[in-house]
């Protein structure tokens, strides 16, 4: 039984493969969290509620935090009442355990308001999913101010947070820092899931990627979020996430529902490694959409950086003839298709195919690429509007606005108010047709700016402020009816780069657009950062002329883009005959590997965040073979003329082939002693343009 009460206890175990959590309900009305972390042997092993006599934790340690009574700690819920009571007592009534799942129902001592903690565990990944959801029974309304998912705590002694920042083109870099008395927050406002930071987190105690207790989190939330860690002498570093408070109201009316997103909390007890790799299986056998989740992603061809804005059926003919020869397997092309788009001034709302570009709409070109032996995919940006195109001039009240305020506009363009209802019927149309009237089997979804001024004038004021949550709402529902009713088509998120990675969006689409950034050397940091919190799949890594097309070795691009989900997104026309035959060469080889890539096991051998170099290292699901990247850094000296990097994951008895090194090698050996990498050879130190980026790739199997 992995959920248990007892009865004497009054308490609840809830174990995962390797881990525990438990809570219990003291003084018969308040549920307050014991314990996260290892799980231990026996029920009488974990803490329990005897330590509480000693102290007053009135104030600490809630399952769920509210604003009322002593509470301190960051509030999940704060709301008022009609009578404008701002206070919420909650007390315990019940619980429901089926199987992996558990429901906490808590109640108001006096207004009917009911609150239902929902558990869901993970058991092999070590993964407790937690969602929250609230029931207005009474017959006014309440004012919601606060609503996050849930609040959790931490051992509070050198606790160390990693976390992913950034912005534009330089998006999950990790950061480390220990936590400090104080509150520390991590956040999005700007309506989506945003290229600041992104909702991951881990909190650890001098762990390594091999030995070490981590914990981590992420929110299954598109929208604005937030995670605040809040630590005060003696207590527990209490973790609190969820929706963004900020700016955020929401109105229950009599008898209506409110749930939250999903949150997950996992646990590992062998270090960074564990725990990445619990996450990226867990996306992948949980989170992904099913159909694809487990398949492998096509390699692909995308003409955006070839050809901009500047599309035709001609030039596009022309590349994908190449890219066919090179071995891609599926053709995209990206922005400028449509409406009056040839630069980013205008077009953008107005998806009927550009007859100028493309006389004969898309079809001579699909069927073309079709033939090719490929398929066909398109880039759009449905939730935005240029104020120069025809939507806009039909449907200036569409967009996101306060009435006598600016309409800023980013990158020209303005953010259609997706919370309306015929906003949200508008673009499920306009798919629906682009899908239905063309043989499209991959669509890039594209979000180029964020929202602010964030105004709904057309409702009643107090409903205004849900224009946050309803748009999120109206983005899933329509991506659903999307994913529904074209099963076939896969779908990349993009949001001007790696601006909407998050695992609320992961349920709906298959891969993210990682970066605009695909420089190789910049991509080592921000695929380190995307490693901790998502899987190698999902991660779209193209080889493109970013950082100049001589800047680096065709190999080094491919080796660097072949750690996630291949692209190619150079021009073919400026390569010669000889370096497309080394394009197709790479193509090939990651044919043979990508299995090992997108479904196998990382492991981060070298890591650029914090080490001269950058290795990484997959080995397949059945673990009978892996491959080991090892990108050299010319800007950090070496004192050593060669690099030993051990190998992770194998067993000790059995006996590898390692290419280019042994015929036959235990996996103890590969382990304890490694394989030497030599860097002797022509080491040039200087500036990015003048050095020598070298690279190999290492393949191994198990004999
Ligand atoms: C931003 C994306 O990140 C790029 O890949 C490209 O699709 C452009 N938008 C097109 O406008």
């Amino acid at each position: 039984m992995p959920i248990k009460y007892l009865e004497n206890k009054k308490t609840w175990i809830l174990e995962t493969k390797n881990s525990a959590y438990v809570f219990a309900i003291y003084k018969d009305n308040h549920i307050k969290n014991l314990y996260w972390g290892e799980k231990l042997i026996n029920d009488y092993d974990y803490p329990d509620l005897s330590s509480y006599s000693l102290r007053d934790y009135w104030q600490w340690d809630d399952e769920y935090t509210v604003r009322g009574e002593a509470n301190y700690v960051e509030h999940c819920l704060k709301i008022e009442y009609d009578d404008g009571v701002r206070d919420v007592v909650l007390t315990y009534k019940d619980y429901i355990i089926k199987d992996k799942t558990i429901i906490i129902v808590l109640n108001d001592i006096e207004y009917n308001l009911e609150v239902l903690l929902k558990y869901n565990l993970i058991e092999e990944y070590d993964i407790i999913e937690r969602e929250v959801e609230i029931i207005n029974k009474s017959y006014k309304e309440i004012k919601i101010e606060s609503f996050a998912t849930g609040s959790v705590y931490l051992p509070s002694k050198k606790a160390k947070l990693t976390y992913l920042t950034g912005m534009w083109a330089h998006e999950t870099r990790p950061q480390k820092h220990i936590i400090k008395e104080g509150k520390k927050i991590l956040e999005s406002r700007i309506g989506y899931t945003g290229p600041f930071i992104n909702p991951y987190f881990s909190i650890d105690y001098d762990a390594t990627e091999d030995y070490g207790e981590v914990y981590y989190g992420e929110i299954a939330w598109s929208g604005n979020w937030k995670i605040t860690f809040q630590k005060q002498l003696y207590e527990r570093i209490a973790v609190v996430m969820g929706i963004n408070d900020w700016d955020f109201q929401y109105i229950l009316n009599s008898n209506e529902k409110f749930s939250s997103p999903k949150i997950i909390l996992g646990y590992s007890s062998e270090g960074f490694s564990k725990a990445s790799q619990s996450l990226h299986h867990y996306q992948i056998d949980y989170v992904l959409p099913k159909k694809n989740s487990k398949e492998l992603r096509k390699i692909l061809y995308n003409s955006w950086e070839a050809t901009m804005f500047n599309v035709n059926e001609e030039n596009q003919k022309k590349l994908a003839k190449k890219a066919s020869e090179i071995g891609v397997e599926l053709f995209v092309v990206d922005d400028g298709w449509f409406g009056n788009r040839n630069s980013d001034k205008s077009g953008l709302g107005d998806w009927f195919v550009n007859p100028e570009k493309f006389p004969n709409s898309l079809k001579p070109l699909i069927d073309y690429v079709n033939s090719l032996g490929m398929d066909f995919g398109l880039w759009v940006e449905p939730e935005m509007v240029n104020p120069d195109s025809l939507l806009y001039k039909k449907n200036p009240d569409w967009v996101i606005n306060f009435p006598n305020r600016p309409r800023t506009k980013k990158r020209n363009q303005l953010i259609l108010n997706l919370a309306r209802e015929e906003v949200k019927k508008y673009i499920i149309s306009f798919m629906k047709d682009l899908l239905k009237n063309n043989n499209i089997k991959f669509i890039k979804w594209d979000l180029n700016r964020y929202i602010y001024e964030s105004g709904w004038p057309e409702i009643d004021k107090k409903y205004q402020k849900e224009i946050w949550v309803k748009y999120v709402y109206n983005f899933y529902e329509i991506w659903e009816t999307l994913r529904n009713e074209f099963p076939d088509v896969i779908f990349e998120s993009c949001a001007g780069g790696g601006g909407r990675i998050d695992l609320g969006i992961m349920k709906y689409s298959d891969q993210f657009w990682t970066s605009d950034n695909t420089d190789p050397f910049d991509r080592e940091i921000i695929q380190e950062g995307f490693s901790y919190g998502y899987c190698s799949k999902t991660m779209m890594s193209w080889v493109t002329d970013w950082g100049g097309k001589t800047s680096y070795p065709i190999e080094f691009r491919f080796h660097t883009s072949m750690m996630g989900s291949l692209g190619i997104g150079v021009d073919l026309n400026n390569y010669s005959e000889d370096e497309l035959k080394l394009f197709k060469q790479n193509i090939d080889l990651y044919k043979e590997i990508r299995h090992i890539v997108q479904n196998g096991y990382q492991y981060r051998l070298i890591k650029p965040s914090e080490e001269t170099h950058c290795s990484v290292q997959y080995l397949s699901k059945d673990l009978t073979e892996g491959i080991i990247f090892f990108l050299e850094n010319p800007e950090k000296l070496n004192l050593f003329d060669y690099i030993d990097i051990k190998l992770k994951g194998l067993n000790n008895q059995s006996n590898y082939y390692v290419e280019d090194y042994y015929e036959k090698i235990s996996g103890k050996a590969l382990m304890k002693v490694g394989l030497r990498i030599d860097l002797s050879k022509e080491m040039i130190f200087g500036v990015k343009e003048k050095a020598h980026f070298r690279s190999k790739i290492i393949r191994f199997k198990k004999i």
